[in-house]
């Protein structure tokens, strides 16, 4: 990027709370055997610190991608991303990312697969002190009691908790979250929905969830973010959800607010999918 192009967010130099996670006019173009496919464009998003954002779309357009460009997994074809004023080039520990299939290493156990994270993060702190982290960020979601078991000794909601504690024990400043309650029953789900809810309120961290399931967008977020279908995607329609926390789900169920939110989203949706199908 050349000293021209630097954008607002960096000429301010300094972190703006407002604008914590920055997205300006963002395109991905990807390069494929059959050409050029362009997944993204004009995608502008400001997210504020500790906010707790919902990502949702048809399956396609693009919602992984934004998160991969958030995370530098990506970068961009055009357009710029920032994360407390700096330009986001490369992946790192501030911006710890909860993939979908949980991704954990299958031959070392749950505290091993957490531990490696805190090693590499606080690098500079004792041992004791890095193995207090890991053992912390297992209770948190649950898990003491697993610590030596290995992947395939666990269900598929502990692996996703073990997933979860990996990226909390990094204390990222942004969490991001691809489907992460995707494969999960519906107990289980409900459960971890309500552990991170707490979870977020207590880091104060700023989250962004990709997610296909409605009422998980309204339960969890200050705002949902809906992406029009692609090719070029962009950003559809961003809802406010102004419900007070803590949030319960079953209070909710029968809250009016609530319930209007959670058909708007429908609403977006449906609209979509009929403009797809035509
Ligand atoms: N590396 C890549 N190379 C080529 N095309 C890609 C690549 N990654 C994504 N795409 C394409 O970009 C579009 C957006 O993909 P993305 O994975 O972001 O969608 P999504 O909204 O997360 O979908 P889903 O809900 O099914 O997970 C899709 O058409 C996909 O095929
Ligand atoms: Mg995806």
């Amino acid at each position: 990027m050349s000293i021209i192009e630097k954008s607002n967010a960096e000429k301010s130099g300094k972190a703006n709370t407002e604008k914590y996670v920055q997205l300006e006019n963002v395109e991905m173009t990807f390069s494929t055997k059959k050409g050029d496919f362009n997944a993204l464009k004009d995608v502008n998003l400001s997210i504020k610190q500790g906010e707790f954002i919902s990502i949702i779309g048809h399956s396609g357009c693009g919602k992984s991608t934004v998160l991969n460009l958030i995370a530098g997994l990506l970068v961009p074809s055009s357009g710029f991303l920032f994360c407390a004023g700096r330009e986001i080039a490369t992946p790192g520990p501030e911006r710890a990312v909860v993939f979908q299939n949980h991704s954990l290493l299958p031959w070392l156990t749950c505290f091993e697969n957490v531990h490696l994270a805190v090693e590499r993060v606080f690098g500079g702190e004792t041992k004791a002190q890095q193995v207090a982290r890991t053992y912390a960020a297992l209770e948190l979601v649950g898990l003491s009691h697993a610590v030596e078991k290995r992947p395939n000794e666990i269900s598929g909601g502990m692996k996703q908790r073990v997933g979860i504690a990996r990226a909390l024990a990094m204390e990222p400043k942004v969490l991001l979250l691809d489907e992460p309650f995707g494969a999960l029953d519906a107990l289980t789900r409900a459960g971890l929905q309500d552990e991170l809810m707490r979870i977020m309120q207590k880091s104060g961290a700023t989250g962004v969830m990709v997610t296909h399931d409605v009422d998980e967008a309204v339960l969890l977020s200050d705002r949902i973010v809906m992406m029009t279908n692609g090719p070029s995607a962009s950003i559809g329609e961003i809802l406010t959800v102004d419900l007070p926390y803590p949030r319960k789900r079953l209070e909710l169920a029968e809250n009016a607010e609530y319930n209007h939110l959670r058909s708007e989203v429908l609403k977006f949706l449906y609209e979509r999918h009929a403009k797809k199908a035509a």
